[in-house]
């Protein structure tokens, strides 16, 4: 298989196997709109020749919010904005899924004004209290995610794909480390899955047979007592069952240590791919197509992992941040590796409100730059 040959996520027809997968831009506007830098931003992208863009997290409710000037999507009024996104990057000949999300555990409480929910009750490490969720909040919030995917689907997005990933609202149902539940959201693999389960059956209710649901999940969560493969698998096996069109895996929480999402520091091409070893496994079992994100860098990487068939498409984040063009430079022959060297700068400025762009790179232009606020790695 060439990396460079068309493909298709259910209705979905990509140019190529090679996504951006979802990155907080931190571009909307405060209340959470779309904004023109965030439209050409993803213009950038689909122009730069991404298979598919994944936006970055957008929120499916005000209490489930993550950060500064992250993208909204539970009201008719934030359709407009969006509908000139999706019709811009459809001119520009890109095609596009929206990521829809509830940060739980994670969510910012000084944004939010109310307390994180989670699976369980939990001091968190700014010594606030996490609340256990009620079956209420649990029913309120499926709900959400389907009226989010209404609204991706209104926008005129190709797609929509579901967050399970990264400590966030459903991957820590998912996860014995967070989830000590007696009811019928806890326990086994089969409870701890209803959740998400739940949320994809309601947006597939909601959006149809033809628009294609895709959900991210961790094949690890490198924490004590966490998620492992046997679980995702069995979560992965019941998605497949409810139409589900591809699952995205990655691995790590923000308090997974070394093991976050966004790994730090600069990866030689034979740790590319962080979760090889949990793919191949995943392929064995689970049939509709696996999309791998996790410390690509590497063109010829890249194309081994498709040929050897450990999975079926490659994702990757902070190589688009650096260079939104890279796919086209690739394509035209130009040096087959990212410039970027995973130092993970680029969170600083999302987290302080000005909105995505490598640091490093600035940086370089102007070594006197300020590194202020300090670096949380997150989402
Ligand atoms: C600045 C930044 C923002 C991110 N935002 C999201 C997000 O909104 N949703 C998500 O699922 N992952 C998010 N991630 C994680 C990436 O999608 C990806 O899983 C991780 O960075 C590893 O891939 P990479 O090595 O290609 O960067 C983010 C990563 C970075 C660096
Ligand atoms: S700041 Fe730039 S070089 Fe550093 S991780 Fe982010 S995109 Fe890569």
């Amino acid at each position: 298989m060439n990396v460079f040959e068309p493909a298709a996520i259910g209705s979905i027809n990509l140019s190529n196997h090679l996504i951006r997968s979802a990155t907080a831009e931190g571009l909307s506007t405060s209340q959470g709109f779309c904004s023109a830098p965030l439209t050409t931003f993803m213009v950038r992208l689909a122009k730069g020749g991404a298979g598919l863009i994944i936006t970055g997290h957008m929120t499916v409710s005000s209490e489930g919010r993550a950060g500064e000037r992250q993208l909204c999507i539970w009201h008719d009024d934030h359709l407009p904005a969006l509908m000139d996104m999706t019709r811009q990057v459809h001119e520009a000949g890109g095609k596009i899924v929206a990521q829809i999300s509830h940060a739980g555990i994670f969510a910012n409480t000084s944004l939010t004004g109310e307390a994180a929910m989670g699976p369980t009750v939990r001091r968190k490490s700014d010594a606030t209290i996490c609340r256990e969720m009620t079956s209420v909040d649990i029913r309120k919030t499926v709900k959400a995610f389907a009226n989010a995917s209404r609204l991706v689907k209104e926008a005129g997005f190709d797609g929509v794909q579901i967050h399970a990933a990264h400590g966030y609202l459903l991957s820590s149902f998912l996860s014995p480390h967070y989830n000590s539940r007696r009811d019928e959201y806890g326990g086994t693999a089969e409870n701890r899955s209803r959740f998400l389960l739940e949320a994809v059956q309601a947006v597939r209710a909601a959006t149809g047979d033809n628009f294609p649901v895709l959900v991210k999940m961790n094949a690890n969560d490198y924490l004590e007592n966490g998620v492992g493969i046997d679980d995702i698998i069995y979560a992965a096996t019941a998605m497949e069952a409810a139409g589900v069109k591809a699952i995205e895996l990655s691995g790590g929480t923000p308090e997974s240590g070394k093991m976050i999402p966004a790994r730090r520091g600069s990866i030689k091409p034979e740790n590319e791919g962080y979760y090889k070893e949990e793919a191949k496994y995943f392929k064995e079992k689970i049939g509709i197509p696996l999309i791998l994100v996790g410390g690509f860098r590497t063109l010829s990487v890249a194309e081994k992992f498709l040929q050897d068939g450990i999975c079926d498409f490659i994702a990757m984040s902070r190589p688009f941040i650096c260079e939104p063009d890279l796919i086209m430079r690739w394509k035209n022959g130009e040096q087959n590796y990212s410039s970027c060297n995973s130092d993970n700068l680029c969170y600083r400025p999302v987290h302080a409100g000005k909105g995505l762009y490598c640091l490093t790179q600035v940086r370089k232009k102007k070594p006197d730059v300020s590194l202020n606020p300090p670096s949380r790695s997150r989402y």
